[in-house]
Formats: structure tokens, C-alpha cells, sequence
């Protein structure tokens, strides 16, 4: 902490706090666009709020995204009475950066179980409707639903679209709403209003007032855009970022 104060971290995240209306926020030092490191950092910082917070019993739900991998990467190894889950089915990322790949790789280091969410991509309503109506399915569905913590990432919308290879009408979609973040499924524009929403089950934005601790994780100036129209959709008990995407929101 005395580090941090030297640094001016400690004033950056009063600041924040104050800009976004979030409870705690934590800055690393660095932007994680300019050095891959501070995104370990950054995992290492949500590691030690998550360590201090548990208690037995919590369920944890998580997003997919390099960022939220990273806290797994970085999580020391323990023994907690908790569960994981991903918050939502596969989004279409790559199966290392996927919720259920990152719920069960922190579920091991945190000595809990976890309950994984088998659900493809890209279904019809019709698909959807079948598969919430299987009892395995439906009983990870309430494991999600009654979750009493959520870590999820932020990206920009343009980025996310790419990166999971969306249709060229739901890009144009995207780009006509002048979307400008992504978070767990769900697109906004600047001013934090849903313009697109990914077809999938688990947790939806409604879920969220639910949820007693929200983590957002995400840094990099290039994020600053994305993290400020999440804070302003939904509420968030902590975030954690970087010097990047906090002297960007700031300036
Ligand atoms: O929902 C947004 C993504 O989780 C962000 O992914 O951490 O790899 O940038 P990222």
C-alpha cells in the first residue's frame, strides 16, 4: 500500500471510485495494452479481494476472457467450501479463454467443485428452450441463478465481435448502435443501453441486482470507453484495472 501511495495509485482509485460509483477499486500499475504483465497483475489483485471475501457456501459465477483467466493463472493454491460455475454457455471464444475452462481452473485452485454449463453456440430459440429443459442442465442453471458472486470481464464491443467471429449482419448491427463495450454476452453503447445480446442461457443482466459482490475486470487505456458504459448499465462492488484505463476514464 505504501508502494501504491508513492505511486499516485491510491489517489487514481479514489478518484474512480467517485467517477463510476463503484465501492472498491484497485489499480495496477502499468497498461496491460502496452505490457501483457499487467494482466497477470491484474488477475493477482482480483486473486487477494476474492481470497479476503469468501466464505463457505459461496457460489461463484464467472465470465470467459483473458482477464478472468488470468485470476485463476494466479490464484494461489487453497482449500475454500465453494462452488464455481461459468455465468453464462460458450459465446463462441476459443475453449482455453471459455467461462466453464476458467470456472473449473479456479474451482482447482481454490480446493472447490464446480458445475460446467454444456451449451454450444449459435442455438436456435427452439435448441435453447430443449436444453433448459434438461434436468443435468437445469440444475447448473440454478446453481448460476443462485450465485452470490459474479467476476466478469469488459471488452470493446468491436474487438469481442471479431474475436468470436460474429455474423456480418449482427457487426453491422453493432456498429449502426455505435457500440462501444461487451460484457458477458451482452453489447452497449456508450451510455451503458443494451444494443445486442447473445443468444444463450445463464445469467442475465435482470440477474445481476442479485448478486451481492460484482467483480468487473478489465484494464488497458484501450478498454476505457468499455469500462465506464458497463459502470453506468449495471452496478459493480469492485473493479479492478490498470493505470492505462484509469488515466483514460479520468482524462
Ligand atoms: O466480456 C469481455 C471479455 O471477457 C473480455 O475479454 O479479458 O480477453 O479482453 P478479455
Amino acid at each position: 500500500d505504501y508502494i501504491k501511495e508513492l505511486l499516485g495509485l491510491t489517489n487514481l482509485e479514489d478518484l474512480l471510485k467517485a467517477r463510476l460509483n463503484i465501492e472498491k477499486v484497485v489499480v495496477i500499475p502499468g497498461d496491460s495494452d502496452e505490457n501483457p504483465l499487467v494482466k497477470d497483475e491484474i488477475g493477482k489483485g482480483v486473486a487477494t479481494a476474492l481470497l479476503k471475501l469468501l466464505k463457505d457456501g459461496d457460489v461463484i459465477a464467472v465470465t470467459g476472457g483473458s482477464t478472468v483467466a488470468a485470476i485463476a493463472d494466479q490464484l494461489p493454491k487453497t482449500t475454500k467450501d465453494v462452488t464455481v460455475v461459468p455465468s453464462r454457455g460458450a459465446l463462441g471464444e476459443q475453449v482455453e479463454i471459455q467461462a466453464n475452462t476458467i470456472a473449473a481452473a479456479l474451482a482447482n485452485k481454490l480446493g472447490g467443485r464446480y458445475k460446467l454449463l454444456h451449451a454450444p453456440d449459435n442455438l436456435s430459440q427452439n435448441a435453447l428452450s430443449s436444453i433448459i429443459a434438461d434436468p443435468k442442465i437445469a440444475s447448473v442453471l440454478e446453481a448460476i441463478k443462485g450465485s452470490n458472486i459474479l467476476i466478469h470481464g469488459i471488452g470493446e464491443a468491436g474487438v469481442l465481435a471479431q474475436r468470436r467471429s460474429t455474423d456480418p449482419e449482427i457487426l453491422d448491427k453493432l456498429e449502426k448502435s455505435n457500440a462501444v463495450a461487451e460484457a458477458f454476452g451482452y453489447y452497449f453503447d456508450a451510455k451503458g443501453n443494451i444494443v445486442h445480446q447473445v443468444e444463450s442461457i445463464g445469467l442475465k443482466l435482470t440477474d445481476l441486482q442479485h448478486i451481492s459482490k460484482v467483480i468487473a475486470v478489465a484494464g488497458g487505456k484501450s478498454k476505457a470507453k468499455a469500462i465506464e458504459a458497463v459502470a453506468i448499465n449495471h452496478r459493480q462492488h469492485i473493479l479492478v484495472t490498470d493505470e492505462g484505463a484509469a488515466m483514460e476514464i479520468l482524462n
